[in-house]
């Protein structure tokens, strides 16, 4: 696993998601009560973006239909989803935001995607 840069901190304040890419692979970076955390970005529900979503004291909320997911472990603690989101680890060094990833991470990162997505990529 290698630490690759996303984002500045700067990019990410307190309480907000956002999106961003490492190579093929679509991250939702978050920061919620200080701490950020990086997330696949496609609700396992219907495949909406969670860096469209927001952060609810329990995590990640969907803006689609409300399910929420704990930002550490990816577990959907609301349905209506029940799979839970791939999560990554991340490290904030100089002002600038790090996520560990594998090579096979980035590679099948369009393959993070929900259900519906990953039958029209084949
Ligand atoms: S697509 Fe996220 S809750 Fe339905």
């Amino acid at each position: 696993m290698e630490y690759v840069r996303v984002a500045r901190s700067g990019q990410v304040p307190d309480g907000y998601v956002r999106r961003f890419f490492a190579g093929e692979l679509e991250l939702a970076v978050a920061r919620l009560r200080g701490t950020a955390y990086a997330t696949s970005n496609y609700c396992t529900h219907l495949d909406c973006l969670l860096s469209s979503g927001k952060l609810v004291d329990d995590g990640i909320g969907c803006s689609c239909h409300g399910s929420v997911f704990d930002l550490r472990t990816g577990e959907a603690v609301c349905p209506p989803a029940t799979e839970p989101i791939k999560t990554f680890p991340v490290k904030e060094e100089n002002g600038e935001i790090f996520v560990g990833l594998t090579e096979h991470d980035i590679a099948q990162g369009s393959r993070l995607a929900g259900p519906r997505r990953r039958g029209t990529a084949g």
